[in-house]
């Protein structure tokens, strides 16, 4: 039997191991140690940050950012609304209430225009969001310049949630690192993976100390266990930053295996009727993280649900892509800014096997079975 090809895998490299043993000979077996330290050092060298409090997973990332923004419940916090539900659930932990706001056609992140609007509108009204939760998706950049502009104007903090951006650049800049606090994900299904695990960084150091303070049970500095504020269990493990740390020495080599799959796929398909791909924005450059396309039925013969049911029966995995959020039962009384764009590409939408490990036998599998589907 022939394996299933998955949409993005863990790819493990070299070095991984060497350090996890490290922790496991040091006997740093805790949510504390060298290789904590050490990963965030790295990390912000990497991607040209200043702060970083490594945790124990984007969604915790997202929390703290929010809680340290001053998140309260009564407020409103924009967010995206193509995204993965992680992007909004903590303002929901927080008691906040989300608004979501459709994406353009440019980068399929959050369109700086109707942010600028929505904003100018809310301050006619005399209520402000109390953050804005920008989601670069798919290993690309949104368009952070004129988005941090619209945030200023009003003195919005601007969380960056680059989940699926690492390695991604922005005028030669990492999402990430331009707004007020950024998180990355470094779940299994990421480029880089630490099993479970996510990064807060910020370049102001009071708020990466505070991140690591409420990320430790929030205990003050007393020799007996003292606290006077609620907190969380929410730091990396030293053995996972182990990993982490061996990750990072092969990002860029994961970031150009998948941009050559996207290659591979573009070559191939493109110029099928009715298949685009998700653009690439002029601003930066994309890692291609999830190789996206959309299917307009009628000049394809086949839409979006029938590929990917037929590529599930010879066992390839593809996904639809993100369902937004405006439109997901559990957020069905938020408001959404248009929402229109988004909801087109849910359902014309389709991620493909993306993962760096796997081989051009495997992708052009992939290609020929999307190829069958065609009937025109
Ligand atoms: C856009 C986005 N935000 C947040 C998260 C949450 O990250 P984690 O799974 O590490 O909690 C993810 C991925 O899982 C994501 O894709």
């Amino acid at each position: 039997m022939t394996r299933p090809i998955l949409l993005s895998t863990p790819h493990i490299g070299d070095r991984e191991l060497e350090f996890v043993r490290e922790a496991f000979d040091t006997n740093w077996i805790a949510p504390v140690g060298p290789h904590v330290d050490a990963f965030e050092q790295e990390f912000c060298q990497t991607i040209g940050a200043k702060y970083a409090a490594a945790l124990s997973s984007g969604t915790a990332a997202l929390h703290l950012a929010l809680k340290l923004v001053g998140v309260e419940p009564a407020d409103e916090v924009f967010c995206s609304t193509l995204t993965f539900v992680a992007s909004a659930n903590p303002i929901i932990y927080l008691g906040a209430t989300p608004v979501f706001i459709d994406c353009d056609r440019v980068s399929w992140n959050m369109d700086p225009n109707l942010l600028q609007e929505a904003l100018d509108q809310r301050a006619k009204r005399g209520k402000l969001p109390k953050a804005v939760v920008l989601v670069h998706l798919y290993g690309q950049s949104a368009d952070i310049e004129p988005i941090l502009t619209a945030c200023n104007r009003y003195n919005i903090p601007l969380i960056e949630d680059a989940a699926e951006a690492l390695g991604a650049t922005y005028q030669s800049k990492s999402p990430g690192t331009m707004g007020r606090i950024g998180i990355f994900s470094f779940n299994g299904n990421k480029i880089i993976t630490t099993s479970s695990g996510g990064m807060l960084i910020s370049e102001d150091e009071n708020l990466v100390a505070k991140a690591r303070f409420l990320a430790t049970q929030a205990r003050d500095p007393f020799p007996h266990y003292e606290h006077s504020e609620i907190g969380y269990n929410y730091r990396l493990s030293n053995v996972l930053a182990g990993i982490g740390r061996g990750q990072l020495l092969v990002l860029k080599d994961r970031v150009a295996a998948r941009r050559h799959n996207f290659s591979l796929y573009y070559q191939a398909l493109s110029n099928l009727p009715g298949i685009k791909f998700m653009p690439e924005a002029s601003y930066g450059r994309s890692t291609r993280w999830l190789t996206c396309i959309t299917i307009d039925p009628k000049k394809f013969g086949s839409d979006r649900e029938k590929i990917r049911d037929q590529l599930q029966q010879q066992q390839i995995e593809t996904r639809p892509v993100w369902k937004p959020l405006h439109l997901q039962p559990v957020f069905k009384d938020c408001e959404c800014i248009n929402g229109a764009i988004a909801q087109e590409l849910f359902e014309t939408g389709l991620c493909l096997p993306s993962g760096s490990n796997l081989t051009e036998t495997d992708i052009y599998q992939v290609i020929d079975a999307i190829k069958l589907c065609c009937t025109y």
